[in-house]
């Protein structure tokens, strides 16, 4: 039933007056009946938007009786939701370390969980550049030029890259996606916060579209939330995950495919000392901490999200030479 044919007190639709309490209210029980999770905040999320109100605001407006078109314009997106196609999609917005970025279906919607990656990526960048460039100047000399130079591999919509960028005074950024499409999005949103000369965006895959920046064994920090669903387990994702860029998900066969990839090529871009900061699937700790150990990482961290999945990796790249973590390696117990 759609709330085009509710019928209440024995009035058609066209008759009834329909308030903002009476919409939320019968959304939520549809959305219920109809297996969409979060039934209350998606209504809630759908007709601020309509209304272009802030959520919370509704609750002042409980009385307001809705419009035609806005009935209109809410019956098309609730349509859409039922087939299952996210709320943040259907909205084109998502916040994100308390900032709002435009996505659309080309880009990964942003989680909440890739927000302890960004903290603590920003923890380790102030841990280890406490002086932004203007504070390291005596006697009104540049004494020297240190600010942290940042790798995002698999930018999408551009949440991991931005969010530094907003949050950190002086650094410099290589913004990086094979897709063009989020691309577009990460520019987007980095010029809706004015910070889009701290980053530079390349398309390619991985670190192939950094060669010629002359940036080997110079970088601070590289960052990313890679694909880490196995092939297979993609057909078994909630339908709403399936709606989301299968390359911003499929990790390949054992969902590590990117891990392997980015642990053997960032020793080439790092600094001696350099952070790999990591976002990982649940389960996938024991097999990434021990393909760090193999290449030699150290002073591994691990960290867990709020439901206390062990989320992100943090490593070091070691300054003991290749032949030195070889010989580690075959003396090594486990
Ligand atoms: C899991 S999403 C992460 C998006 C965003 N950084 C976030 O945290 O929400 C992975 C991203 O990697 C990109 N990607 C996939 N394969 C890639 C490759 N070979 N090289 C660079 N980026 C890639 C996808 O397009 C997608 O934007």
């Amino acid at each position: 039933m759609s709330l085009a044919e509710v019928k209440t007190e024995g009035k058609s639709e066209t008759e009834k007056k329909w308030t903002v309490s009476d919409v939320l209210k019968w959304t939520t029980q549809y959305f219920n009946n109809n297996n969409i999770s979060e039934s209350r905040l998606d209504a809630e999320v759908l007709l601020s938007y309509v209304l272009d109100l802030e959520r919370l605001k509704l609750y002042l407006e409980f009385n307001r009786i809705l419009g035609k078109e806005e009935l209109s314009a809410y019956k098309g997106l609730i349509k859409k939701r039922l087939d299952f196609i996210p709320v943040a999609y259907l909205v084109g917005q998502k916040e994100f370390m308390g900032l709002g970025f435009f996505i659309n279906k080309h880009v990964l919607i942003p989680r909440p969980e890739t927000e302890l990656l960004v903290e603590t990526v920003i923890n380790k960048i102030k841990e280890n550049f406490p002086f932004s460039v203007k504070e390291k100047t005596e006697k009104g000399k540049l004494v020297k030029e240190s600010i942290p130079q940042i790798i995002d591999l698999g930018v999408g919509c551009g949440n991991i890259a931005v969010s530094i960028a907003k949050y950190v005074k002086d650094c410099k950024i290589y913004a990086i996606d094979v897709s063009q499409k989020c691309l577009e999005v990460a520019f987007h949103n980095s010029k809706a916060y004015k910070i889009e000369d701290k980053i530079t965006f390349l398309l390619g895959s991985l670190f192939y579209s950094l060669e010629g920046y002359n940036l080997k064994g110079k970088i601070d920090f590289i960052v990313s939330n890679p694909p880490y669903v196995k092939t297979t387990e993609f057909d078994s994702l909630p339908p709403e995950v399936r709606q989301e860029p299968y390359i911003a998900l499929n990790g390949g066969k054992d969902g590590l495919d990117f891990y392997r990839q980015i642990l053997s090529q960032s020793l080439i871009y790092l600094k001696e000392e350099g952070y790999l900061i990591l976002e990982i699937g649940d389960g996938q700790k024991e097999e990434i901490v021990d393909l760090m150990k193999k290449k030699g990482f150290c002073s591994i961290e691990v960290f867990s999200d709020y439901s206390g999945i062990e989320r992100i990796i943090l490593a070091q790249k070691s300054t003991l030479k290749e032949k030195e973590i070889k010989f580690l390696n075959k003396n090594r117990k486990h």
